[in-house]
């Protein structure tokens, strides 16, 4: 029987540092404030944090720009201050996963300071570097994700670097050894700290064509940078040999574990990226994250995601994250979280690690700005089409005090004005909450092996818009039914092989209680089976 370690069982959470908790009344969250919200976060029942960046970074793009690799933000606080942090956490069995983002630095980073000096400075090809064309357009027709074209001319030198995101962000050439080199020392250098494991920011971008090929173009796509087929400013074949290096690194130290944010990822994409000598897991954001509320478009993204990934790597399954409309938005959920409240069951009992995203498990909603407001500047370049990624970064919600508890300074971004009545301390009272029914079924999941463990199999008699399935282990079953329209739906048991089963958790606070051959799910009512003896259809 295969192994299971820390990330197979357990339950990733992400921390946005900046607007997490604020312990020193900057309006900015730091260590410290994650520190003073581990009991919290134990206590709800996670098994790691994934930190967003806290290297020093000049935040134009809040942290996904670095500076410094092998340090920590004074706004965020110190090296000390992480080395408490992990050992806080580690004291409560909560694991550290750093985000590496490895792709680009930011144009303030050291290297890429010296990099512009000069076309012979020692550091000009630790990025990439490319003569205008005869007419002094750029090189190629690479574009940047965040809007405009991908290469920017430097005066100076009288070349253009490239760079996918923004401009203040040069790629790195990982072709040039020096630069792996330093790379693989950045990730021995956290090892050594004793982290857990890393995120890596978009690696499928870090190689690009050696010949510098045009991307092919297509007709549709709503951004130009939709209307390229990126073939050659990303997913290039040398990626796989490199990430078996880095898998052979973390394989020096015990149960390190590397999830990779898959540039662009279809389900096949990201699975070509995981395997026991690649990534232990690859996201893939179809239909989790961009999807509507729909039983059947969850069903075909649960099957595809299980067959790409074959068996030769553990699924994962995300619902936020610092990039996207946050979900309860998304899904256009009431006021009353019951939408939420199934999204979650299904995060947390499917068959891979579930990862969530600070301030779900009170289902915070998107924050709205006015045009002024919005400091994330790919909102800024693209209103009104798109505003940018603030909505879903907003202070936590701990409480009903000025700031929502976060800080006793004006915070960086508005707290959403809800946390008057959405926030933790009230969540924590209210028994039939969201946050509650987080809690429980994290426990749920730690109390059933076949929650964590078991392999997953669809039911076969199921009414419209629900979605069931069953965890299976040798001696344990659990069937969760999930009903995603607002009308009672009737389960057939007996049909399912589920007849000897009992209801171990609803959302609601009096599911029905009294079933026999079949069992009448409320309207948005997710409810898990434990069955009483092996009889899975
Ligand atoms: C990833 C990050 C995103 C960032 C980008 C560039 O997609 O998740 O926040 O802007 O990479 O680093």
């Amino acid at each position: 029987m295969k192994d299971f370690l820390w990330w197979h069982d357990g339950v990733i959470y992400q921390i946005y540092p900046r607007s997490f908790m604020d312990t020193n009344g900057d309006g900015i969250g730091d260590l410290e404030g994650i520190i003073s919200k581990l009991d919290y976060l134990q206590d709800l029942g996670v098994d790691a944090i994934w930190l967003s960046p806290v290297y020093p970074s000049p935040d134009v793009d809040f942290g996904y720009d670095v500076a410094d690799y092998r340090a920590i933000d004074p706004k965020f606080g110190s090296m000390r201050d992480f080395d408490k942090l992990l050992v806080q956490a580690h004291k409560r069995n909560i694991h550290i996963i750093m985000d590496l983002v490895l792709n680009h630095t930011s144009d303030q980073h050291p290297w890429f300071q010296e990099s512009k000096k000069s076309r012979d400075n020692k550091y000009r090809d630790y990025y990439i570097w490319k003569d205008p064309k005869p007419n002094g357009a750029p090189p190629n027709n690479w574009l940047s994700i965040f809007g405009g074209s991908g290469w920017e001319f430097d005066q100076g030198t009288g070349q253009y670097y490239f760079h996918h995101f923004f401009k203040e962000q040069p790629d790195l050439n990982w072709r040039n050894p020096e630069v792996r080199k330093e790379m693989l020392d950045v990730f021995r250098f956290w090892l050594e700290k004793g982290v857990d494991g890393f995120r890596l920011d978009v690696f499928s971008a870090y190689f690009k064509d050696a010949e510098f090929r045009d991307d092919p173009k297509k007709w549709v796509g709503l951004r130009k940078y939709d209307r390229l087929i990126h073939e050659y400013d990303a997913d290039r074949p040398e990626m796989i040999p490199l990430l078996k290096e880095i898998r052979v690194l973390l394989n020096g130290y015990p149960e390190r574990y590397v999830v990779g944010e898959t540039f662009m990822a279809t389900f096949e994409k990201a699975a070509l990226y995981c395997g026991d000598d690649l990534l232990h897991a690859a996201f893939s954001f179809e239909d989790f994250i961009n999807g509507h509320w729909q039983a059947a478009k969850f069903r075909k993204a649960i099957k595809t995601w299980e067959k790409t990934l074959e068996d030769k790597c553990w699924p994962n399954y995300v619902l936020n994250n610092h990039d996207v409309k946050r979900s309860a938005t998304r899904y256009r959920d009431d006021e009353n979280d019951e939408r939420s409240k199934v999204a979650a069951a299904m995060l947390l009992t499917l068959r891979g690690t579930p990862f969530m995203y600070y301030g779900e498990e009170i289902g915070m909603r998107e924050g709205k700005f006015k045009k002024s407001e919005i400091l994330d500047p790919v909102g800024i370049f693209y209103w009104p089409f798109y505003k940018g990624r603030d909505g879903c970064r907003t202070p936590m919600q701990w409480n009903a005090s000025e700031n929502a508890g976060f800080s006793s300074a004006a915070p960086w971004l508005p707290v959403n004005p809800d946390y008057v009545k959405r926030n933790v301390e009230e969540q924590m009272r209210e028994e039939g909450s969201l946050f509650n029914f987080y809690k429980k079924l994290l426990k749920l999941r730690k109390d059933h092996p076949a929650l964590m463990r078991g392999d997953l199999e669809m039911a076969t008699v199921v009414p419209g818009n629900s979605l069931i399935y069953f965890r299976c282990l040798p001696e344990e079953q659990a069937m969760i039914a999930l009903n995603f329209s607002s009308e009672p739906k009737k389960i057939d048991l007996v049909k399912n092989g589920a007849a000897n089963c009992e209801v171990a958790l609803s959302s609601k606070l009096k599911p029905n209680r009294n079933y026999d051959e079949q069992y009448v799910l409320d309207g948005n009512e997710a409810a898990i089976f434990i069955l009483k003896s092996s009889a899975v259809a």
